[in-house]
Formats: structure tokens, sequence, C-alpha cells
């Protein structure tokens, strides 16, 4: 994804900009630019490919003394990733960089054609600074210019831009992608799209809220609506990457709401879903699929199980990687064979994948990680977008693992015929509003907390759910087996009765998944089936249950994967305030590693 990186100050801002952009290669990009403003005069370099090109391209060039910056990676989203799509972009006087994407740029790009300006680039971003420099012609300053600009624009964007005309201004804004900025003692001003860059540069940042937008200067900043609230970074990477979370977990349940965002961008389009990655060529000859994975991923993999089936109305089927290398499986090639892994190492999955393309099947990867041994085998493979997760439980890396299939799962509906146009276009709404159901929920965190002290004995959990809460509640389990070292099991709320209520007494805790949109009085009649047993319970829904002895009530919402979603934040937060509660390392927890390449 895109990266950003802003600087003021004395120090050579090419190596600042550079340095920072640096910082931000896990983000994964293919070309990078910088443009360096002193005494009224902009130098701007491209280069396509990593790093290293644009410093051999940059290394007969220096600032001395006071000056701007602004740097880029580019994720190519829209048009190749060429020397005159990389950012910055430039306009007369002005150059502008951008993460995100202006869903609008077509009707921007046709109105300012027709007033005779000339585009160089492919890509959605260059009509910002032509549309800034015509606001500047009709507006009486430039700030003004640059804030009708920004209004003008619909999409999620994080934008900086520097002008001629304002030699030590750089103009910001922010919305839908993340932005961050930073400032010194020495009068030094950083911006950068997430908190590694600033680290030990900065010594106070504000994570800029939606809407924001503002300038600054070597005096002052200015922003409209809203102050920045700065907050001070810590020095050493390691408190500092946590950005104030007490844990890396913490940081990563409250990302969500950004990287869904990326995860979505350029793919959950106005009226349809867009996969560059593969085509029509891809699915040709498919009429089934094989989804295999580990752990959470798993996970990820038997909840789009239903979704593949529901919209695509594609038989799938799913295997656990270790179990599915010793079976002796009976491929045949009319098989997507899709792997789903967070680190693209786990040795079971890679193993899982060999075996499928010896056999000759099409095989699909959704991964964390470029360039990773799973990404580099797999025929095709979608990137899930989530950043560098650290927490060894996964949280973060599955909601993107889940977004993506569900995508993928109406990629395929539509490809295949299977859903008709206006049931697709209600799944694209919902799915537009997956982002905001991520959004922090200091009442819902603050009510794990309590909860946590009543749930820290007993003799086991059972996470209960039904369809696509099945796994979320084989997820909510894992959460919590990970981290806390309770026994937990996640179960398919209809099965209790087969086996499992023997279990059932006031130290067996229930945790009902009880969502309104999706088999509510069928889950309803299962937990008072274990109630009636004296089980302790705690039912999440957005409905109160008389019968719970503990609720944590969501919000209501018109579709299961919204509350699936909400869901998911709650079972991650309890899992983390009962671990933390018992003194565990949450981020580390014994015995277990992030990448697992043993089998
Ligand atoms: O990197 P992968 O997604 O392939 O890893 C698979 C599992 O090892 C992983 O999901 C594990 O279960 C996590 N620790 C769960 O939180």
């Amino acid at each position: 994804m895109c990266g950003i990186v802003g600087y003021i100050g004395e120090r050579d801002i090419k190596n600042r900009l550079i340095e920072g952009l640096r910082e931000l290669e896990y983000r994964g990009y293919d070309s990078a630019g910088i443009a360096v403003m002193q005494d009224g005069r902009i130098e701007s370099f491209k280069a396509v490919g990593k790093l290293l090109n644009l410093e051999e391209k940059t290394k007969n060039f220096s600032t001395d003394g006071h000056g701007v910056g602004i740097g880029h990676t580019r994720w190519a989203t829209h048009g190749k990733p060429t020397e005159l799509n990389a950012h910055p972009h430039m306009g007369e006087y002005s150059y502008v960089v951008h993460n995100g994407i202006i869903e609008n740029y077509r009707e921007i790009k046709g109105m300012l054609e027709k007033e005779g300006i000339t585009f160089l680039s492919q890509t959605d971003t260059e009509v910002i600074v032509h549309l800034f420099e015509k606001e500047a012609e009709r507006e009486d300053d430039l700030f003004s210019a640059f804030k009708a600009t920004i209004e003008l624009l619909d999409g999620a964007y994080a934008v900086l831009l520097v002008t001629k005309k304002a030699p030590d201004t750089i103009f910001f804004a922010r919305k839908g992608s993340p932005m961050i900025i930073g400032r010194n003692s020495r009068g030094e001003i950083f911006f950068a799209s997430s908190d590694a860059p600033l680290i030990g540069e900065a010594e106070e940042v504000s994570y800029m809220k939606d809407g924001t937008v503002g300038f600054v200067t070597s005096e002052t900043i200015h922003t409209e609506g809203d102050e920045l609230q700065f907050v001070p970074l810590a020095g050493d990477k390691m408190t500092a990457q946590k950005g104030g979370y007490r844990f890396f977990m913490e940081k990563e349940i409250y990302e969500q709401y950004d990287v869904m965002s990326d995860t979505m961008i350029g793919r959950v389009l106005d009226r349809d879903i867009h996969f560059e990655e593969i085509d029509e060529e891809f699915l040709k000859g498919i009429s089934r699929i094989k989804l295999c994975a580990c752990g959470t991923s798993y996970h990820a993999a038997l909840t789009s199980s239903y979704l593949f089936e529901r919209l695509s109305k594609i038989p799938v089927n799913v295997e656990i990687a270790s179990e599915f290398r010793y079976k002796e499986p009976l491929l045949t090639d009319d098989t997507l064979f899709i792997v789903i892994s967070q680190s693209g190492e786990t040795a079971d999955t890679l193993e899982a994948l060999k075996m499928a393309k010896e056999a000759g099947l099409k095989t699909l990867a959704i991964c964390n990680v470029d360039n990773s041994s799973i990404v580099r085998l797999a025929d095709a493979s979608i990137l899930t977008r989530a950043g560098i997760e650290k927490g060894v439980a996964s949280t973060k890396a599955f909601a993107t693992q889940v977004m993506v299939l569900w995508m993928l799962s109406l990629y395929f509906a539509k490809k295949r015929g299977s859903l008709s146009e206006e049931r697709i276009q209600e799944e694209i709404k919902y799915m537009n509003y997956v982002p905001k159901v991520l959004q922090k929920s200091l009442e819902v965190h603050e009510k794990c907390k309590r909860l946590s002290k009543r749930y820290l004995h007993g003799h086991g959990f059972f996470f209960i759910g039904r369809d696509i809460f099945f796994p979320l509640a084989l997820e909510g389990a894992l959460k919590l087996k990970e981290i806390s070292y309770l026994h937990a099991e996640g179960y398919p709320a209809g099965e209790m009765k087969h086996g499992p209520i023997a279990l059932a007494d006031a130290e067996l805790f229930t945790i009902a998944l009880m969502p309104k949109t999706l088999l509510y009085d069928k889950t309803k009649s299962n937990v008072e089936e274990l109630s009636a047993r004296d089980s302790t319970i705690l039912s999440i829904s957005p409905e109160m249950f008389d019968l719970a002895d503990d609720f944590i009530l969501t919000h209501p919402h018109n579709h299961p994967m919204l509350e699936f979603f909400e869901m998911m934040i709650v079972e991650q937060l309890l899992a983390m305030e009962i671990a933390i509660r018992l003194g565990n390392d949450v981020d580390m927890p014994r015995n277990l590693a992030k990448s697992v390449t043993v089998e």
C-alpha cells in the first residue's frame, strides 16, 4: 500500500524523506518519489522499483539549511507502476502525494481537461494538484483553495501538497487513509502514514482524525475543525511502535478500522468488485473450490465456505493443511485451490500448496506478506494489506482475510451470474460499512475489562454460534486459549446437545454469539438449553437476553457480516483483558511462535 512522508526542517531533506520511506517499505510498493522545496524552487525525483533506485537517482542531490519536502511509495492502483504514474504529481507550480483512492477522479479529470489541462499520468491523484491550482485562481488565499479542492474529492485520502506560492508550507488532509503528524523541540515537523518513520525523530505525534484538513509551516500548525491532539512518542522503537497501547495485540485490534480501508481500496468500487490480481481467464474451468490453511487462517477459510456457497453457488470444502497433506486427497483440475496464510511461511500450508500445484490445480494465495514463500509459489495471490502483525494472536490479519474472502465470493458471484445485480449492490453497500463497524468502541472495551474478572476460573469455556458465527466461535476460543491458557472450545450451537451439554454446570462458561440477522431464535433455544442446566452464560448480541448472566450489547445491524465483525472485536478484547488480568505476556504467549515454519 502507498506510504507518505513529509518534512520541514534544517537537516538534509532528501535523506529525511528517503529514510522515512524506508520505514514504510513493509507496506509494499512498486515505485517511489520525492519533491524537495527550498528557496521557492522545487526539485522532484521518481524511480520505479525499490528505494535503492531512487537513492541512486538522487545521489548527487542534497540540501543545506531550511526546507520542505514530501515523499511517497506507490503501490499501483490506477495505472501501471511507471515513473509517470509515480508520485509526487505536479501541476504548474505545485506537487502532491496521496494515499487512497479518489473515486470521482474521472468526473474531475473530464472537467479539468475541458478547461485545457493536460494530464501526464493515468492516476487518480493527479487531479488533486490541478484542481488545487484551478481553485487557487478563484480563491483569495491558498488554504481556501486547498480546502475547496479537498471538499470536491470523494473517496479515501491522505494528501500532502507543496507549492512554490507558499515556500515554507505543507498542506495536508486525511479521510479514510492513515496519517500522523509529528514534531520535536528542534522545530522539525514530520508526516507519515504510520509511526515507524517518526520513531527517534518526533517527540510528540498526533494521529489525525478523519476529516482533518490544515497546513503547517515552521512557525505554525493550523487545522480546520478539531484541534490536533499531540501525545508523546516514546523514543525506543518497541514502546513507540505500540503507539501508547499496552500490547501490540491491543494496537492491532484498534488498527482494524484503518487497515480494513486499505484492504478494500481499489477492490470494493462504487458498484463493483475488482481484483487486479485475477481475471475471468483465471476462473475458466473452475467448478469447485478447496480452501486450505492453519489456525486462525483456517477459521477465515471456514467462514468463507458459507459465503462462497451462499453467494457464488460454488461447492467448497475446507481443509486443515496438516491433515490435508497426509490424507491422500483426491484432487480434480476443475478445483481452485486457495491457501490462506498471514505469514506466507506456514510449513503445512506451503506443503499443501506444493501438492496442489503438483496435481496441476490452479492456485491462489490470500496472504499478508508480499514475497513470502506462499505468495511466490501460488499462481496468483491477493494481499490482505493488514500491515505488520506483531502480536502472536492474530487479529487484524484475520479480519482482513475474512474481508478479502467475502469480496472474492462476491467477485465469483458476479462472474458466475449467481446473484442478481440488486443483491450484489446490496452486499457492496454493506461491505463499505465494515470499517465503521471496526471503529474504536471504548464502551465495549470497558465492559470486557469489567467482565474479565468474572471469567478467570471455572472448568472451561464454550464459544457457540451458528452458520458463520460457528467459525467465529472457533476463533474466539482460539484467541482465549492462546493468550489466557484457559481451556476453551468453539462449537456449533446446535451441536451442544449431542454431547458437550453433559459438561454444563455453573462453572462452565458459555460465550453465546447471538446475532439478530441470522438464526437468532435457533441459537436462543440452544442457549436456553444450556441455561436450564445452570451453565454461566455471557451473551454477545444486539438484543438483551433475560436468561444470560452477563451480556455485551452490540449494535443492531442489517447484515450478518456487520454483526460478525463487531462480535469479532468483542472476542478479541475479551480474550486480551482476561489474559492481562492473569498477568500473561499477551504478545508473546508461551509455547507459540508467530510464524510456524515446522510441520
Ligand atoms: O501465518 P499463518 O496464517 O499461516 O499462521 C497460521 C497459524 O499458525 C496462526 O493463524 C495461529 O493460529 C495464530 N497464532 C492464531 O492467532
